[in-house]
Order: structure tokens, then C-alpha cells, then sequence
């Protein structure tokens, strides 16, 4: 078992559920733009109500508390505060739009009432339109402005929040988002522009943890979440246990922003990628790449911005690959799969977190776990999704092999709350411990809700 005080929570972001896209003030972010333009979104499908989060948040959340859930993570919409993103005007006056801010304190403060801790996160993908119109993460300038808005943040909600995270998934804002178009904005970019993406991306971590301790109103525990492809070996042999280690931290020729290496080693190594001589194949064709330090939107001194001392490392884990010795171990067809085709492999939680671990030496939280499943109303009126509960065994159980091994693993957030907006699938993938239906908004929680609740339950005593 895991100990008391083992946190138990799950997680949402902004754009997923909160619909109200033009409400009360709210700018446009490149999930507005992306999503209402057809053909980027499975069915045509967008953001714009999702799952009416903003209207039922306090529903929302009180039903949390009668899961037992006791953390929340959730990420604030950057342009609900500063519709046009930009911060402070040319004269270092702040103009921030108060509803927006309104409703964060307003979910901060509902979850205090309710017991549940909340873990904030500044950035998970809706940029606003404004600042990708003038180059997005590809500008350098867009790193301070995000600093800007993490110290306004910080400095607004650090007397009642302590965990702050900066950015979720550098991996799929630049592998997605700017190299196979997946994602907003929707582009197709050269393998430099890609790096240049990480880079700044990192850039606007380190200074937002910089700014953010400087105005903090109680010390703040920060890091942020990082994603990418991990390993666990096929054999508890030390060959294998190797192999595995060091596959999990390669930089994959054709998938190249799908590591954690690549931005970890800057932010919390100090260490930029090696990535010399790689040939990182990417749509526009193959580059060899020189020294990473010498590439054009390299500046003296980044390093060190980037590389700032942090509290916790996020890590949200899907699936892994199962290595030996020998190679990568190809899949047996009709392996377990979940809706989205992801295989299920729970040893990545065991195997895959220590070397994330012994490798950053930081404090872990999952962040992000889960499946995708069919899920639907039974003639019950139950959504009895065993999958997801079976998932959560395995997963779990692994996960505890780390953590009984001294893994400090801190807590374990699952995604997600509610079904909600799955990016470029759309509605179709439901990830929830709770069941929405879109036509009327009603929550529904799903048999792994319960069994999720009696788990936490159980740990506290
Ligand atoms: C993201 C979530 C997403 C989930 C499932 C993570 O990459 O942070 O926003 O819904 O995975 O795809």
C-alpha cells in the first residue's frame, strides 16, 4: 500500500472542459482558432462548450469531495485573464480582465471549502492567438511574457495554492503542435524551428520559476509535467534492466520530440540535448544537426535561466515499451489495446518511474495516467467500464513496486475527472472516471469512480 499521505487526485485542463470559449471577457487561444476550423477535429468538434466546466464547476468539484478525491489539478486559460495574453503594457502596468480571474479564485477557493487541494497548472496548450500571431513559441519574446503571466499568477493565488506548475507536455506542444500539425497551430515546421520551440519552452519555464518564487506569498512548490517514451525491461536480469534504462532516454530519429530527455536534461540537468550528427527525420526531410549550442536561437546564459532549482517532477505515463537485451520486444497481435489503440503495459509504472528517478533525482508526481475507453450508459443507468478498473489495478500495482523500491512518489493525479475534449479525436475517446453526456451535461461517475473512491479511502486508513 501506499502511505497516508500519498496524494490521490485527478486532472482536467482548461480547454478540455470548460466550453464558455467567449465568455465574460475571455480572449481567443489557438484552441479556439484550431478547433473551429474544419477538418483539424475528429467529427468537426470543438471546444466551445466541452463539458460546461466554467458554468458547473462547483457541481464540478463537490462531487469530488463525495469521491473522496483530494487534489484537483487543473490549468488556468491564459486568455480568460489576459484575453490578448500580453501582461503588462509598454509602462509596466498590468490590465488583467477580473471575471477571468474571478472564476480561478472562484475554483480555488471551492476546493478548499471542500477539502481538496488544488494544483495549478499555467500552461496545458491554449495559447493565446494574439501572441502565436506574433510567432508563438517560436518568438523567444513569448518565454517572458509567459513569465509575466506566471508571476502575476503566483503572486495572486500563492497565499491559498502552493503547487504551481509551469508547462504541461513541452514534448506535444513542440511534436504536435509545431512539427506534425496535429495540434494548435497546426504546423508543419523544419527541425530547427522544432528545437527552437523546446528551447523557448524551457526558457519559459526557468524564468517563470525565477519570477514565481521571487513574488510568492508562502513558498511554492513547483516543476512541471513532462511526457514522452519510457522503457521497462522484459526481465528482471541487469542486461535487460540496462538496455531498458538506455532506450528510454534516446532521441528517436522520426519521432524526436517524444522524450523526456529533451527538455528534462535542459531544465532540471542543465544539460543541453546531444543531439550531434543526429539525423532527425522530420516531414521537410533529414538535417544533420551540429552542436546544439550553436544553433541561431541560442543565447549565452540560457542554460543557466533554464536550469532553475524545482520541487517536483510531473510525469504523466501512458504506456512504455517493453525492451530486452536484444531490442525493443514487438507486440503479440491482439495485445491489449484501449480505445485509442495505446497498449497496456503497467510495467512502464515500476520500471520506466525509477529511471526517471535515478536519472533527476527529483520528487515524482504522476500527473497524468489513464486510458481511453467506449465507454456507454448501460440499460442500468450505470456506465460499468471494468477495463478502466483493471487498468488502474495493473498500473497501480506496478507503480507501487517504485514507490516500495524508494521512489519518492508524492501522489498520482488520474486522467481525467470527466470525459472530456480529446484534442484532435474530439468527444469519441472518453478518458473519465466520470461519465458526461454532451446533449444534456449530465455526470454520470462510472463503476471505476467508486472503485477509485474505496481505493483512496482504503489508503487513509
Ligand atoms: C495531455 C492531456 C490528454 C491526455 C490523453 C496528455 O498528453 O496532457 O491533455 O488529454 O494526454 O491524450
Amino acid at each position: 500500500m501506499f502511505d497516508k499521505n500519498f496524494l490521490w487526485g485527478t486532472a482536467s485542463s482548461s480547454y478540455q472542459i470548460e466550453g464558455a470559449f467567449t465568455e465574460d471577457g475571455k480572449g481567443v487561444s489557438i484552441w479556439d482558432t484550431f478547433s473551429n476550423k474544419p477538418g483539424n477535429i475528429a467529427h468537426n468538434e470543438n471546444g466551445n462548450e466541452a463539458c460546461d466546466h466554467y458554468h458547473r464547476y462547483r457541481e464540478d468539484i463537490a462531487l469530488m469531495k463525495s469521491l473522496s478525491i483530494q487534489a484537483y489539478r487543473f490549468s488556468i486559460s491564459w486568455t480568460r485573464i489576459f484575453p490578448d495574453g500580453i501582461v503588462k503594457d509598454s509602462d509596466g502596468n498590468v490590465h488583467f480582465n477580473q471575471a477571468g480571474l474571478d472564476f480561478y479564485d472562484n475554483i480555488v477557493n471551492c476546493c478548499l471549502e471542500n477539502g481538496i487541494e488544488p494544483f495549478i497548472t499555467l500552461y496545458h496548450w491554449d495559447l493565446p492567438q494574439a501572441l502565436e500571431d506574433n510567432g508563438g513559441w517560436l518568438n523567444r519574446q513569448t518565454a517572458y511574457i509567459f513569465a509575466d503571466y506566471a508571476e502575476f499568477i503566483c503572486e495572486h493565488f500563492s497565499d491559498r495554492v502552493v503547487n504551481i506548475a509551469t508547462i504541461n507536455e513541452p514534448q506535444i506542444i513542440s511534436g504536435l503542435g509545431y512539427m506534425n500539425g496535429l495540434h494548435a497551430p497546426g504546423k508543419k515546421l523544419d527541425c530547427i524551428s522544432v528545437l527552437s520551440v523546446i528551447h523557448h519552452l524551457a526558457l519559459a519555464h526557468g524564468l517563470a520559476v525565477t519570477r514565481m518564487r521571487a513574488v510568492a506569498k508562502q513558498p511554492i512548490k513547483t516543476g512541471f509535467s513532462s511526457t514522452g517514451d519510457l522503457c521497462f525491461p522484459a526481465s528482471e536480469c541487469d542486461e535487460d534492466i540496462d538496455a531498458a534504462r538506455a532506450e528510454s532516454f534516446k532521441i528517436v530519429t522520426g519521432n524526436m520530440t517524444f522524450n523526456h530527455t529533451i527538455f528534462c536534461d535542459m531544465t532540471c540537468l542543465g544539460r543541453y540535448p546531444d543531439i550531434v550528427g543526429t539525423g532527425l527525420h522530420l516531414e521537410k526531410g533529414l538535417e544533420k544537426i551540429g552542436h546544439y549550442k550553436e544553433l541561431p536561437f541560442v543565447k549565452d546564459g540560457d542554460s543557466e535561466l533554464m536550469h532553475q532549482p524545482i520541487d517536483f517532477l510531473g510525469i504523466n505515463v501512458y504506456n512504455g515499451h517493453e525492451v530486452s537485451v536484444t531490442g525493443h520486444i514487438k507486440k503479440k497481435p491482439g495485445s491489449p489495446r484501449t480505445a485509442l489503440g495505446w497498449p497496456v503495459t503497467p510495467g512502464v509504472m515500476n520500471y520506466g518511474i525509477r529511471y526517471m528517478y535515478e536519472r533527476y533525482n527529483l520528487p515524482i508526481y504522476i500527473f497524468e495516467d489513464g486510458l481511453a475507453c467506449n465507454d456507454i450508459i448501460s440499460l442500468d443507468g450505470k456506465v460499468h467500464d471494468s477495463n478502466r478498473i483493471d487498468f488502474l489495478t495493473r498500473y497501480l500495482t506496478d507503480l507501487e513496486k517504485a514507490y516500495k523500491a524508494g521512489v519518492p512518489i508524492l501522489g498520482y493525479f488520474h486522467w481525467s475527472f470527466t470525459d472530456n475534449f480529446e484534442w484532435h479525436s474530439g468527444y469519441d475517446p472518453r478518458f473519465g472516471l466520470v461519465f458526461v453526456d454532451y446533449e444534456t451535461q449530465q455526470r454520470i461517475p462510472k463503476d471505476s469512480a467508486y472503485w477509485y473512491s474505496d481505493l483512496i479511502r482504503q489508503s487513509c486508513n
